[in-house]
């Protein structure tokens, strides 16, 4: 009744009342939709266990990378692709000279077999042996025998027939967790290292980003069978090269962007030194070449984000929550091969800017050929053809 008498005013003043809950409404929507996300972050960030820690300044690689003088930045220029679909993340590359064959540990426990056609990109892919584990590092040792460092089995022995047999899992009462490349001296010594003890090969990323250094060089004699741990607290110790006069190991700290030398003969046994410091890269597999260079893969070229993530471990915690809650962005680019001297001197740089995750370099002959862990091939560049140029790139 009273609203039909004073229908008029009682409209207007409903329209006013909805106008003004119109911009209130507005307003929580607006609080709604931009706030509760950040307090639902900032929650989530608080009640999060997880712990990067800050890396010590000394630690941190300097923004301005070393360079070589000789630069090909688009080595997918007459690149060939080898085994396609038939290798399932070739992480590294071991090379049988007698036999002129290809080895390479795939993500699908498969150690393949391939045979390049010298005249032509087709290879043929055999399967060798399945290891149930995650084959990265591979070298040959003195009897035939593969010796390679698997992920998540540990330091194996993979004769030529294709017995494998583990060498071993861990040391000083730490089982490895991510056993990662390894080389053989001429004294029979196995070197090999343990990326870290805390995280598998499917959780790497959370190494990176937790910044502690969990990582262990180690090495294994075939005689007294004993694993001796030569350096601890490494961040993700990587590939392992012996050095040509069996003096040193290097080593690639991957975070770091550096290489160390690990000093194994000589008065100075025991001592780390510098190799090479502030890589334009993050170093993966290193192999030595025979000819006075050192091959080192890139799985990414100098990632800005990265650095400021390294910096700060604030920008590491809210990264770990996206990879938790989100996934994880692909970012990395620029992945390629860097060649250095013997003294660690930069000498060449072969990369592209689409490529991401090159594991592994080793030059065979006149030809480069590039591992990874992510594409389903190898990739192949003639050297000859496909040269680094002299570049004012400093
Ligand atoms: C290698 O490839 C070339 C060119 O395709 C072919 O003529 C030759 O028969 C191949 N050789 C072998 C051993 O497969
Ligand atoms: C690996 O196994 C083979 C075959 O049993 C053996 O001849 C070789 O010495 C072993 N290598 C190592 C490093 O234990």
């Amino acid at each position: 009744m009273l609203a039909s008498s004073s229908n008029t005013a009682s409209s207007v003043n409903t329209a006013s009342v909805w106008r003004g809950k119109g911009l209130w409404g507005a307003v929580v929507v607006v609080f709604a939709t931009l706030l509760a996300p950040v307090v639902a972050a900032v929650l989530v960030y608080h009640l999060d266990s997880f712990d990067p820690s800050p890396i010590p300044l000394q630690e941190l690689s300097s923004v301005a990378p070393v360079a070589a003088s000789m630069v090909n930045d688009h080595m997918l220029e007459g690149a060939e692709f080898l085994g396609k679909g038939q290798l399932e993340g070739p992480e590294d590359i071991a090379y049988d000279a007698k036999s002129q064959v290809i080895y390479t540990g795939c993500r699908d426990g498969w150690i393949k077999r391939v045979t390049v056609n010298e005249s032509s990109a087709e290879a043929q892919v055999q399967n060798f042996v399945n290891t149930g584990g995650s084959p990265l590092g591979l070298v040959f040792g003195h009897n035939n025998e593969l010796i390679v460092a698997d992920a998540s089995k540990g330091l194996l022995n993979i004769s030529e027939g294709g017995a494998v047999e583990l060498l071993t899992d861990g040391a000083e009462d730490l089982k490895f967790k991510l056993t990662d490349a390894v080389d053989v001296a001429e004294d029979g010594i196995i070197y090999f290292t343990d990326a870290s003890y805390k995280y598998d090969v499917h959780h790497a990323v959370w190494d990176f980003l937790e910044g502690r250094p969990y990582g262990r060089l180690c090495s294994y004699n075939p005689v007294t069978k004993e694993t001796k741990v030569l350096v601890r607290d490494l961040y993700f110790a990587n590939g392992v090269a012996v050095s040509p006069d069996q003096n040193y190991v290097i080593l690639c700290e991957t975070p770091r962007r550096r290489c160390r030398k690990i000093n194994i003969q000589g008065e100075k046994k025991g001592e780390i030194e510098t190799f090479v410091d502030d890589l334009p890269g993050y170093p993966d597999n290193i192999h030595y070449d025979g000819e006075g260079h050192y091959w080192i893969a890139f799985p990414w070229g100098i990632a800005k984000g990265w650095e400021m993530a390294y910096r700060y471990p604030f920008i590491r915690k809210i990264r770990a929550l996206l990879v938790k809650y989100v996934g994880r962005p692909n970012m990395e680019k620029n992945a390629g091969v860097f060649v250095v001297d013997l003294e660690g001197k930069p000498v060449a740089h072969y990369y592209e800017p689409e490529l991401s995750m090159i594991t592994s370099g080793i030059k065979i002959q006149n030809y480069l050929y590039c591992g990874s862990i992510k594409y389903q091939f190898i990739i192949r560049n003639n050297l000859d053809q496909y040269p680094a140029h002299h570049s004012s790139y400093k």
